[in-house]
């Protein structure tokens, strides 16, 4: 399966993509962690990502796409993986084509979560991750055994930097103007399924599976 999860910030996206992948046993891609590895290195190029992040906006295309290039050239990708917040415009969607397209490959199926705004913004400000296994809570939905660690590893839980209100509500922005256009462009293309992203995580994931076996038939 070649697989890309769309969706507004804090949709589920994330979520739904570790666990169809624990499914499939095939691996996430998530744009949004690639850059926050490069951040965490340090150098000018991370320097730079961050300043975009850090302001809500997208980063430039060309950088994104080389570390998601780079990403799926690993073996664990051959066997299909999960795109999580790549492609984000209707340009990287073009790219994300033509590269598999060179490689005799093609995506099979494309999947919106739908969240209204005002759910992204109660969802992001409760969100806390895992510094160690990436591990994704909710404070209120989905909270840790242990405020602050992880059940998994133990690890020590952390707030994104972008998860700030003024960010969060700037990301929306940027979703509709740049990102929801691919709902379309995808839709034309025969490949998407519009999903509710209301509801516990495992509704979701039911509702995604459901969806996708509808747009095989
Ligand atoms: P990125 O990391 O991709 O962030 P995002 O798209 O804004 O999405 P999020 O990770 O915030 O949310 P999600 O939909 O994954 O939801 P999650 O599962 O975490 O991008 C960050 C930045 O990087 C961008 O702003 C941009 O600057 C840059 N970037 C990334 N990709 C780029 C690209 N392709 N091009 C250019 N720039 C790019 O869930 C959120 C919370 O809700 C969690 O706490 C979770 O536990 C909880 N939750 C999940 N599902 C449910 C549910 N069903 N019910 C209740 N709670 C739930």
């Amino acid at each position: 399966m070649r697989l890309v999860l769309l969706g507004p910030p804090g949709a589920g996206k994330g979520t739904q993509a570790q666990a169809l992948a624990a499914l499939w046993g095939i691996p996430q891609v998530a744009s949004g962690d690639l850059l926050r590895a490069v951040v965490r290195e340090d150098t000018e190029l991370g320097r730079e990502a961050a300043g975009y992040m850090e302001r809500g906006q997208l980063v430039p295309d060309e950088l994104v796409l080389k570390l998601v290039a780079e990403r799926l050239q690993k073996k664990d990708a051959r066997g299909g993986f999960i795109l999580d917040g790549f492609p984000r415009n209707v340009a990287q969607a073009e790219r994300l084509a033509a590269g598999l397209e060179r490689v005799g490959l093609k995506l099979d199926k494309v999947v919106a979560v739908m969240l209204p705004d005002e759910e992204v913004v109660k969802r992001i400000s409760g969100r806390r991750t895992c510094e160690n296994c990436a591990a994704m809570y909710h404070v209120v939905f989905e909270p840790p055994a242990k405020a602050g660690v992880c059940d998994k590893c133990g690890g020590a839980l952390y707030q994104r930097e972008d998860d700030a209100e003024q960010t969060v509500r700037e990301r929306i922005k940027v979703y509709h103007a740049a990102t929801r256009p691919l709902l379309d462009h995808y839709g034309r293309l025969g490949m998407l399924a519009k999903v509710d992203g209301v509801g516990r995580p495992d509704e979701v994931e039911k509702r995604i599976l459901a969806a996708l076996d509808r747009l095989a038939a």
